[in-house]
Parts: C-alpha cells; structure tokens; sequence
C-alpha cells in the first residue's frame, strides 16, 4: 500500500497567498459590485521592456526556421546568458564565471530546491518572519517537528523586529544551513555591509552555508548597500545566491532566475567545486533548463540600453513605494521598508492582530494586504502592502486608505 509522505501534514491548511486570494474572492462574492484593490501579492503589472519584447520576439523568429531552429538546451541555461550575468557580478567585485551560474524557472523554484543538496538532519535557520517557501520545503523534507505555537520544532528563528531594524545577528547555536532575503521579504529591510559580514563570518566559522535571495537587490538604490553577498570578502566559500528577473524585468510570467553556486563553496563533507557538481546534477536529471524564448528575452534585458529600461521599471514601482509610505505615515501609521524594497512592512494600528487588520482593511477600505503573521510568529502584529501596481491603481488605494480607515 503506497504512503504518503507525513510531513505535509505539518504544514499549515493553505499557502498564504492562495489562501488570501480565497478570503478575497469570499469578500468580493458577498459584496456585489465592489472592486478591491490588490496590494497583496508582490505580482508586477508593468508592460515588458522594449528590449526585452525584441529579445523574445527574435527568439521567436529564430524557432521558425530550420536553419536556426533549436530544441532542447543545456539543463544549466545558455551559456550566453551565464556569462553576461556573471560578467554583472564582476561589475560588483565578485569573481565568478559562467560555470558558477545556473538559470532557472525562477527563484522561487530554486529556494525550494536547494535545500535537497544538503543532510537530512541539516539544522536549518530562518529569519522570522520569513518567505513561506523556505520553512515549508523543510517541513515537506523532514528536517522539522510540529508545529507549536507558529513555530516549527527544530527550526531556528532569528527574529526581526524593530528592536534590530528587522536585521537579526547570526544564531548564537550552532547551525548549518541560513536562510537570508535582502532586501527582506516581508519587511522591506535591507542589511548594511557590516551586518552581512557576521553572517559571511559565522557561517565560515561554523562550515555552514547560507543561502541569500537577492531576488529584490534590483530595488537598492543606496550605494552603501551591498546588492549581493558576494561584495563581501569569502562569500564564495559559504553562500549560494538566488536571484530573478521577475521584480526588475517584470517576468513573473514568464519566470526566470538564476542560482550561483560557486566552486569555492564548502561544506562540512565537501570540497571545493563538489556543491557545483552536485547542483548541475540535479538540475540536470529534474530539468531540461527554462525556455529558449524566455532566455533570450533576459539576455536583451542585460544588454545596456535593457539595463537602462529595466532601472526605469524599478524607479516606477519605487515612486508607488514612497506614496503608499507617505500616506501612511500622514494618518499616523508606523511604516518601515519601502526605500530600498517593494515591499511597506507596517505596524498594525492599536495592536490589533495580522488577520484581524486585513479583514478590517478589506471591509472598510477595499485594499487587499498581506498579514504579517503569514510569514511567522515575529510578523504577527504587522502587515505587508506591496508596491507592484499600477501607479493610478495605488493612487486609488491610498486615496481610499485616507478616506475610509477608521483608526
Ligand atoms: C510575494 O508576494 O511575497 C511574492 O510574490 C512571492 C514570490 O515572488 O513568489
């Protein structure tokens, strides 16, 4: 008799964003005629980049003909659009080169898997609250207890609160494996150079690895501010980066990104240029690589006039970042985040709990957010509003915010 596999049963009923979808669609349902406004979802709605248009459309053509027909690709990407990505690394410092960079169907995918390269009994470490992917896909492989009180046993929480700027020190256990977002997902917080070095430190001190989600690093603006982990000294030895063109490029679609994992990483039982091995064996038995099309349209996104277009496509969403900040602060809202991230991290008014403000948000204002407590027990408290939108759509919904909040 086939079984399943038990650990799902430990998961939480619904993933967040379905699940809020669900209570909107349950809203909107009740509520004949009523238009909502979605600031939930961190999901882009600005039309493609003209240069990234052309790299698809010539793609496209390109599969028309014989002549220049191709079919399957390498498992680990095209080398073109390896190369140019880890040629933009060297822009920043960092030595890397195409062997160290694999593009996939998107960070996403790439921040669930990673975590098979590594121990069943890998002691894992997130920072609360967290991107959901990360704990879940542990949870599904067996690498925590139940869960008690919102927090999984045998997981370590580094919580980010206002106290530490939504920047937690390294554990103070020993660990093997460190999730990090920056800038964050959910709070919008991004790390200085020196709060990422203790973690390049503890890791490199500890054998551990950390695995860094840069998928918003586009949305750093201040040059202070590291946009990758390799900038800092010995990353390569300890870290594997993920990334996306999906916030910067608007490919959410499309889905596309990437994962270096440099020769130099080490682990406990490996040695340099083992993790690259194992991780272009995995790609290549679950993954044929991601569609020709779609390669092609990222590599025109990194030519420099694709670079300039893809700048004014953050800038954009940037602007809707200030007004949702701006007008929440004029009703006397805490909000943090925002400047170097798409993503507004408030405090929710008078205490009141996560769920209980986006009913409230939804009811008397018809803005859909997404609560903190959603992404762990530290965001209870907090609510995230995304600045993915279109400009006159988030003009509508702080207009709305102002109007119609009763606080
Ligand atoms: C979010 O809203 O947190 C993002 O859309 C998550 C994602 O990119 O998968």
């Amino acid at each position: 008799m086939a079984r399943i596999n038990a650990n799902y049963n430990k998961l939480a009923a619904g993933y967040l964003f379905p699940e809020i979808a669900r209570r909107t669609a349950e809203f909107v349902n009740a509520n004949d005629g009523v238009e909502v406004m979605r600031l939930g979802i961190g999901d882009t709605t600005e039309p493609l980049t003209q240069a990234v248009l052309e790299g698809l459309h010539g793609s496209v053509d390109e599969l028309s003909s014989p002549d220049t027909y191709s079919g399957y690709g390498d498992g680990e990407g095209k080398e073109s659009l390896r190369k140019a990505l880890a040629d933009r690394y060297g822009e920043r410092g960092a030595q890397l080169d195409e062997t160290e960079v694999f593009i996939s169907d998107g960070a996403k995918s790439d921040s669930a898997n990673i975590q098979s390269l590594f121990s069943n009994d890998a002691v894992i470490c997130v920072q609360d609250p967290a991107y959901p992917v990360y704990v879940d896909t542990n949870v599904i492989g067996g690498r925590t207890g139940d869960a008690v009180d919102g927090q999984y046993e045998g997981l370590v929480y580094l919580p980010c609160t206002e106290a530490n700027g939504f920047v937690p020190e390294p554990p103070s256990e020993h660990v093997d494996l460190i999730y990090l977002c920056n800038p964050n997902n959910p709070t919008g917080a991004v790390a200085t150079k020196s709060q990422l070095e203790a973690f390049v430190t503890y890791a490199r001190e500890h054998k551990a690895v950390i695995f860094f989600d840069a998928a918003y690093s586009a949305y750093i603006t201040d040059p202070e501010l590291p946009k990758s982990i390799y900038e800092l000294e010995g990353a390569e030895t300890c870290a594997i980066e993920l990334n996306s063109f999906s916030k910067d490029n608007g490919f959410t679609g499309l889905r596309l990104g990437w994962a270096v994992v440099p020769q130099a990483l080490v682990a406990e039982d490996a040695e340099q240029g083992k993790l690259n091995t194992m991780w272009r064996r995995r790609q290549n038995t679950f993954f044929n690589g991601p569609a020709n099309i779609v390669q092609d349209g990222a590599l025109a996104s990194l030519t420099p006039e694709g670079r300039r277009q893809s700048d004014e496509m953050v800038a954009y969403y940037k602007v809707n970042a200030k007004t949702i900040r701006d007008c929440l602060e004029s009703i006397g809202l805490t909000v943090y985040g925002g400047s170097n991230a798409p993503y507004l991290w408030m405090k929710t008014p008078d205490g009141i709990d996560s769920w209980s403000f986006f009913d409230k948000l939804l009811s008397e204002t018809h803005v859909v957010g997404t609560p903190g407590s959603g992404f762990g027990p530290s965001g209870e408290g907090f609510f995230r509003l995304s600045a993915f939108g279109h400009e006159e759509d988030i003009a509508r919904a702080v207009q709305s915010i102002r109007d119609n909040l009763k606080l």
